[in-house]
């Protein structure tokens, strides 16, 4: 069945950890053929005409603020846009009262980022719109997930999923990263490999269990960044997420340490395989995880990661939001 025909059987999209492998590719066959779309000169499909999108932003951001917004606007929705400095949550309004009273303005989607893990999924219970979670505190950011699988997949097509047997290293801040839990999740369900390396302060225990046995038996916890890299055909390196550690311990003695032990540079590269591809979600701590000749590379994808960002997204407002299959790429 055609991705676009096929009934998406989820009315939110709040975590990788809900979704079947099925659901994935269909999210990913759609982005695949909404890509075209933003290299026309008029970048608009009436899809998603009369609809309302609200992208409510109660914590910074720049890539998925803008790309569902893009999205949005691509597909001929109405996209409001509200941010956390901006809205009534200064004034002590709680998220619920805030999200109710969206609701009175009849949206049909709302797109949540907040730095509450689970934020989205309360919205989610006392909203009658589809919720589409953009990353909520450590728990998950599931369409990072689907955009990195969807650029991995244009650049690897390995098995029937795309991604099957690829060995991917995930290393950085894995405790405090919901990007590496939702992309743990999206790898193993698509059947990948998946090393995670960190510093032992910033590895969280079972982290090989988040997605019970078929995670166990495909994701690796490794103390070493050259035991992460060894062969990898993919590497994919996090930021430390210092604004989610508000007052504890310090996890590692200084970033020049840190980049000693777990930065990603050209020498360090050499282990992953010649053809390896380096990914980001951003932002990019230039010096600290990742060195710019690495970032800024011909092995880097970092920007047709972004590029993907809008196409998966508009897949996922158009699942959601009831675009008209005869309009999708019209
Ligand atoms: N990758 C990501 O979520 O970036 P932003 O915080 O800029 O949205």
């Amino acid at each position: 069945m055609n991705a676009d025909r096929r009934p998406f059987p989820h009315r939110h999209l709040l975590a990788i950890a809900d979704l079947e492998p099925a659901d994935l590719l269909q999210i990913l066959d759609l982005a695949d053929s909404f890509l075209e779309i933003g290299e026309r000169a008029i970048k608009k499909v009436p899809t998603l005409r009369g609809r309302t999108v609200i992208n409510l932003f109660l914590e910074n951001s720049t890539r998925t603020r803008t790309s569902f917004e893009i999205a949005a606007k691509r597909m001929s929705a109405d996209a409001v846009n509200i941010s956390g400095t901006s809205s009534s949550a200064t004034k002590g309004e709680s998220t619920l009262d805030t999200a109710r009273n969206l609701m009175a303005m009849s949206p049909d989607v709302i797109v949540v980022r907040h730095a509450a893990s689970g934020a989205p999924a309360l919205i989610a219970r006392h909203v009658d719109a589809a919720v589409v979670n953009a990353g909520d505190g450590r728990h998950e950011h599931p369409t990072q997930a689907l955009l990195d699988c969807a650029t991995i997949r244009r650049h690897k097509r390995r098995g029937q999923s795309g991604l099957e047997g690829l060995e991917v290293a995930i290393v950085g801040d894995i405790e405090h990263s919901r990007v590496a839990r939702s992309n743990i999740l999206a790898l193993a369900k698509l059947g990948a490999r998946v090393r995670v390396c960190a510093p032992h302060s910033l590895m969280p225990r079972d982290i090989e269990r988040l997605g019970g046995d078929l995670t166990a038996e495909r994701v690796r916890a490794v103390a070493r960044l050259d035991e992460a890299l060894d062969g990898a055909d993919v590497v994919m390196m996090l930021r430390i997420q210092s604004e989610r550690m508000g007052g504890e311990i310090p996890r590692f003695a200084n970033p020049r340490e840190y980049s000693r032990y777990f930065g990603l540079n050209l020498r360090t590269l050499e282990r992953a395989r010649p053809d390896a591809i380096v990914m980001h979600p951003g932002p990019i701590n230039r010096g600290v995880e990742m060195m710019p000749e690495v970032a800024d590379g011909s092995r880097s994808v970092i920007l047709e990661q972004v590029t993907y960002g809008v196409a998966v997204r508009m897949a996922v407002l158009y699942l959601l939001g009831g675009g008209a299959p005869e309009d999708a790429r019209a």
